[in-house]
């Protein structure tokens, strides 16, 4: 029989990731087991994507459910689930349409496609500009990808889409240098996640907003990573007191099942006429059942101020091991996305804190060199919770003591 191991990787897959040596092979809850029956602690989450953990019930009985129902039509038919969703998405947020995708990248794909759609038809050709934000990430179509603000992941593919520029996140004066009635949109993470754990201040968001208006540019919020309770909220814009005209949900949608939706209103949404976008998969029945199921298990008041109590601990606990090992400089972030950001003594060893977890039997995760990043289940046990970080102490007290 053929041996699955990590070599295994190395012999068939491409190689653009670099996956640990362990191989997973079953969750529950916060828990994951590698073929070797090592346990760890979740506080990765798949990258802010299992918002219940592994195999949550409500999940696995809506996969189950749907499974022996109808798994496939395309888009020339809708289905029952999709049209669930999106109610629920629109009952539950400002928007009145919704379009369904795979991913995050994809949703974000829409949105920007959609934006540019929606200044030709009402101002001409030359409203094409889009800005977005140094550090932010989008997804890593050619598209998306250049509108994400790190160079890194978006050079060395010969000739990029035109009209995107980035300007400073949290710097209102280079957004006003940038934008002009020539911008058709403005692209922005609530929270920057891939670039740093970085909050958006309140204000500074208030201002694109206003500067969006005044120069009839959308204003897309990819909430991609900070969507579906992940802050606290259920969508990070309703705690910002600003209201986007395009938003972008993907990651903890499905719950761990690819799902991605772009969601916006009608008056925008009309640009989209048919024939002008789509995707096979977009919308599939599989998926809008599970993401129906997680969207319903999280949009809960008790869930939501559950995050924000669970933040409460994680701070209170990495504070601790702060106290003890000086390793941080701060811990920022928001609800359980949080990120330990590294000080002078440790700068650029993020990979090192992560990799010492894992031996210790935490997956965690970074975000870029010199940060420590957690995006946990937002229903993870306490106790999951104080363990987890009791062998987050015991992988820093490692590094700290050489
Ligand atoms: C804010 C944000 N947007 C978009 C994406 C891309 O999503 P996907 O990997 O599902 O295409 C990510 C993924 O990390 C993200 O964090």
């Amino acid at each position: 029989m053929q041996q699955v191991n990590r070599a295994l990787f190395d012999e068939v897959m491409v190689p653009n990731y670099a996956p640990a040596q362990m191989i997973p092979v079953k969750g529950a809850g916060s828990r994951v087991w590698d073929q070797q029956g090592k346990e760890y602690i979740d506080f990765a989450g798949g990258i802010a994507v299992n918002c219940l953990g592994h195999c949550h019930p409500a999940l696995v009985a809506a996969l189950k459910e749907q499974g022996e129902k109808l798994w496939h039509l395309s888009n020339v038919l809708t289905n029952e689930p999709a049209l669930l969703l999106a109610k629920a998405l629109v009952d539950a947020t400002f928007a009145e349409k919704v379009y369904f995708a795979n991913s995050g990248a994809e949703a974000n794909e829409a949105a920007l496609k959609l934006a540019r759609r929606v200044a030709k038809d009402q101002f001409g050709e030359h409203k094409d500009q889009i800005v977005a934000f140094k550090q932010g990430f989008h997804g890593r179509t050619f598209f998306t990808v250049t509108v994400g603000g790190q160079p890194a992941y978006s050079d060395g593919f010969g000739p990029k889409p035109e009209a995107i520029e980035h300007a400073e996140f949290n710097n209102i004066d280079s957004l006003k240098a940038l934008i002009s009635d020539r911008t058709c949109a403005v692209m922005v993470e609530p929270l920057q996640g891939e670039g740093g754990v970085l909050p958006a201040d309140a204000e500074f968001m208030q201002q694109v907003r206003a500067l969006c208006t005044k120069h009839k540019a959308l204003l897309i919020f990819d909430e991609v990573q900070t969507g579906v309770g992940r802050t606290g909220e259920l969508y990070a814009y309703m705690g910002l007191g600003v209201t986007p005209d395009i938003l972008t949900t993907a990651k903890a949608l499905g719950g761990g099942f690819p799902i991605g939706a772009m969601l916006t209103t009608t008056a925008i949404a009309k640009h989209l006429v048919v024939g002008t976008h789509g995707s096979t998969y977009g919308g599939n029945p599989l998926a809008c059942a599970v993401a129906l199921a997680a969207l319903n298990t999280v949009n809960q008041p008790d869930v939501l101020a559950g995050v924000k109590a669970k933040e409460q601990l994680f701070r209170d606990g990495l504070r601790q091991i702060n106290e003890k090992y000086q390793v941080f400089a701060t811990i920022r972030g928001q609800g359980l996305l949080l990120g330990a950001v590294l000080n002078a003594d440790y700068a650029g060893k993020a990979r090192d804190f992560m990799v010492a977890a894992a031996e210790e039997g935490l997956m965690a995760l970074v975000a870029g060199a010199n940060v420590v990043r957690f995006t946990p289940s937002l229903v993870i046990p306490d106790a999951d919770i104080r363990e987890g970080l009791a062998r987050f102490e015991r992988a820093v007290a490692k590094i700290v003591q050489g």
